[in-house]
């Protein structure tokens, strides 16, 4: 009797596919991108990122309290400092916002884990992340600054660095730095594999980064590129990463389960700005389901081989899987 193979009868009804279900997702996976600022009391909305703020120190203990409550474990830090220069001081100044919100989370919110993203852009005149000379970044002239941001992060009480600026041997730099200060319990987040990506548009609104001139491209990697990914993995690792991410996320799921496949270090994918963007778009025009969208981009992630996902949903899908 034609057909014996019915894989229907495992789709029957919502009890059965829970049994058989091969992703889960859960708050636990998350990490929380907040945007720190100068000033007191401000909080101002990132419009073309509905939901998500720039947020001086007070305010985002608020947040991070909330984010705290709704099972999030950790937080990604970045800064938007009052004033820019060439060389990015604001990125290793002892009072800079990042240094001042790690500070005051780890202060108010002791059990929330901070991450801080370490990178230059957000925080030089020119908008690119590193050292300019002759109207390039130069590689190892940045690693230094790199290092000092990263220590300087570490000195205000962060649990984790991640730097995503993509210079070559600035892991090993920054690992170095931190265990001379005697922080060689500190990880290293490593956006090993990150892109030269139309998705981070959002991004610089929020960060006030775009470069001033030219792009990202001699420092990020091709988009068109899948093996390359392998090899930055490979030598994060060897300078001393302890968890590698790949971003953007959703054009990126062969590079998340290329990296599953071949490491056994946990995975991480940014779910970008520009991927959230998209979404909120779609359905504030009411072209898409939001929150079914949200949460199959989110299982798509984890399916992939992502063991934590870094996106502007987490509050929203924690509200929905909480229930
Ligand atoms: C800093 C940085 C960027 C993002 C994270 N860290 C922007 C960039 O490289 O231009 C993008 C995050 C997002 O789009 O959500 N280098």
């Amino acid at each position: 009797m034609f057909p014996f193979q019915r894989p229907r009868r495992l789709r029957k009804n919502e009890t059965i596919r829970r049994m058989v279900r091969e992703t889960s997702v859960s708050p636990d996976d998350f990490i929380y991108p907040l945007f720190a600022t100068y000033g007191k009391n401000t909080r101002k909305e990132i419009k073309s990122m509905p939901g998500c703020f720039q947020e001086s120190a007070d305010r985002i203990v608020k947040h991070a309290k909330e984010v705290h409550s709704l099972g999030i474990p950790a937080v990604l830090l970045f800064g938007i400092p009052e004033h820019k220069d060439e060389i990015g001081s604001g990125a290793y100044d002892p009072k800079g916002v990042v240094q001042k919100a790690v500070r005051a989370i780890k202060d108010k919110v002791p059990g929330l884990y901070v991450i801080t993203d370490v990178c230059m852009c957000e925080y030089t005149s020119h908008g690119h992340c590193g050292f300019i000379e002759d109207g390039d970044v130069k590689n190892d002239p940045t690693l230094d600054l790199l290092a000092a941001e990263a220590l300087s992060h570490a000195k205000a009480g962060a649990d984790m660095v991640a730097p995503s600026d993509m210079m070559d041997g600035r892991v090993e730099a920054i690992r170095i730095a931190l265990d001379e200060e005697g922080f060689t319990e500190t990880p290293i987040m490593s956006y090993a594999a990150k892109y030269a990506s139309a998705f981070y548009g959002p991004f610089r609104e929020a960060a006030e980064s775009t470069p001033a001139f030219g792009d990202r491209r001699s420092y990020q990697m091709d988009p068109a590129n899948r093996r390359e990914a392998l090899k930055e993995v490979a030598l994060d690792i060897d300078e001393g990463a302890d968890i590698v991410m790949v971003k953007p996320a959703m054009s990126y799921l062969d590079i998340i389960s290329d990296i599953r496949e071949n490491f056994d270090l946990p995975v991480a994918a940014y779910n970008v700005s520009g991927e959230y963007s998209l979404i909120k778009a779609a359905a504030k025009l009411g072209w898409i389901d939001e929150k079914r969208a949200m949460m199959e981009v989110l299982t798509s992630i984890k399916r992939a081989g992502a063991d934590l996902i870094l996106t502007y949903f987490a509050k929203e899908a924690a509200k929905i899987l909480n229930k």
